[in-house]
């Protein structure tokens, strides 16, 4: 969430020029183990967790004296990574990508574009996006071999399951995208990434929904594609169907270091092809912290019901019993616009498919939770998850497939995320440290 180098301040960056600093740009520490002091220089508003280590004391009862570390389970607070990708103002509500302000993105700019965004740092001439658009739809269909992967597992397996060990077979399949530190292979790359998750998914979902796996000859933009191959006995797809997926897509593209981004990252760090790394980042978006939220708030609000049950639903909450999911979130402590703009969106859906009744009992618990003191307290508000689910059940995806569109959009994020940090020289090998809290030597019993 910081901002590049030379804008440490709070504010918005972009919109100002660094602040003025009446003292120079260090930190003076003084342990009271030793009353030493240190001076650690501070850089775009961090200071390097390896100057750390020269702040030493004794070990007691060794004859050696240990640095110290940070404590951060979580990563709360800790700077991985530069990154001029996203910017997110968690206290403002501030989301942009590669400085533009996702309210001014969303709706006006294709998902397909804003890839090449988040990938190439400019929105692409109209040449650019064509072509683009064109490498997307010329990538050859995935190997068979992977469709049969699909359909051997039984049919009622979670699609994200599915999802994560087919991915991570691809891996096999593209011994060339091992090269990583070719430039080149790595580009060329790209359009694959993002045309074999779209048909991917639409392999585990027709496997997942009994379907026959023929793809689909729909023309158009990306989404759709996705919607047509979704769907192929539907027809053409409703224009308005393919700009609400097209808007999901772009709202759930990139978020700077969230769980799944920091997997791919950690992942890609040892250098291994990037189907694998992707792999790591589809895994930990499965989990219901995560990517898997959008389908666990659904299942939340059949559950609840009628709006008459949501005043029981937050007391349980409050009791310590589930989390209310699709609130809450470890950046935003306002609302996140993603959300916001989401919650417009599933009106226009509903105009095509018929209201979803369950959105009165979204907004009823957004109201009630957005008044208590307890959500107040810990500024939990909805998420980009607290929506999506709705409109996603509107179109007609089962409730599980829907972490599997979101797969689809985070690959925009996840390819220019991985792409940053092959490049950036700074970056090594992810190998965080620990607090040994075990037992001390002991010998096996003789
Ligand atoms: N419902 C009830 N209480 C909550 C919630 C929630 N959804 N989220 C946080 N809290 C409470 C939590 O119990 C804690 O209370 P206390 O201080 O009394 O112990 C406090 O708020 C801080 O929570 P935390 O777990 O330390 O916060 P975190 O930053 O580690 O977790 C989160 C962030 C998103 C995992 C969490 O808010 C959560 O579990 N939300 C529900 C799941 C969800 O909607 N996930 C989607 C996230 S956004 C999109 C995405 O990543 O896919």
């Amino acid at each position: 969430m910081r901002d590049g180098l030379g804008s440490a301040g709070p504010g918005t960056p972009g919109d100002q020029p660094a602040d003025d600093h009446s003292g120079p740009a260090e930190l003076r520490i003084r342990d009271g183990r030793t009353d030493r002091e240190y001076v650690l220089p501070i850089d775009a508003g961090a200071i390097h967790a390896t100057d750390l280590d020269k702040i030493t004391a004794p070990v007691a009862g060794a004859d050696r004296a240990e640095g110290l570390v940070s404590y951060d389970p979580g990563f709360a607070n800790t700077a991985c990574c530069r990154s001029s990708i996203t910017f997110i103002d968690g206290d403002q509500g501030i989301l942009r990508y590669r400085g533009y302000p996702i309210e001014q993105v969303a709706g006006r700019i294709s998902f397909l574009d804003v890839a090449w965004l988040l990938i190439h740092g400019e929105l692409p001439t109209e040449a650019e996006s064509a072509s683009f658009a064109a490498a997307v739809e010329a990538v050859p269909e995935l190997p068979a071999p992977i469709t049969a992967i699909v359909d051997s597992f039984p049919s009622d397996a979670h699609p994200m399951s599915v999802l994560l060990s087919a991915w991570s077979a691809l891996s096999a399949y593209r011994a060339e995208a091992k090269h990583v530190d070719d430039e080149a292979v790595r580009m060329a790359e790209v359009p694959r990434f993002l045309a074999w998750i779209a048909a991917l998914i639409a392999v585990v979902f027709r496997h997942r929904t009994g379907r026959p796996q023929a793809p689909a000859a729909i023309s158009g933009s990306y989404s759709a594609r996705l919607l047509g191959s979704l769907f192929p006995e539907r027809g053409v797809p409703d224009a308005s169907l393919v700009r609400a997926l097209d808007l999901l897509l772009v709202l759930q593209a990139d978020h700077e270091q969230n769980c799944s981004t920091n997997a791919v990252r950690s992942v890609g760090s040892s250098r291994v092809d990037p189907y694998s790394a992707f792999a790591g980042g589809i895994a930990a978006l499965y989990g219901p912290l995560h990517g898997g939220a959008n389908e666990a708030v659904v299942r939340m609000l059949h559950e609840v019901g009628t709006v008459a049950n949501v005043p029981a639903l937050i007391e349980r909450v409050k009791r310590g019993d589930g989390r209310l999911m699709g609130f809450g979130h470890r950046v935003y402590k306002s609302y996140d616009p993603r959300a916001a703009i989401i919650r417009a969106t599933a009106e226009e859906v509903f105009r095509v498919t018929g209201r979803n009744s369950l959105l009165d009992v979204a907004l009823a618990i957004e109201t009630v939770a957005l008044q208590d003191s307890y959500f107040v307290d810990r500024k939990l508000y909805p998420n980009v998850d607290f929506y999506s689910g709705l409109i996603y059940e509107a179109m007609g995806l089962p409730i599980d497939t829907y972490t599997t569109i979101f797969a689809v959009a985070r690959m925009a994020g996840w390819i220019a995320q991985w792409l940053e940090m092959i490049a950036d020289h700074e970056q090594r090998i992810a190998r965080p440290k620990q607090l040994y809290v075990g037992p001390g030597r002991r010998d096996l019993p003789s």
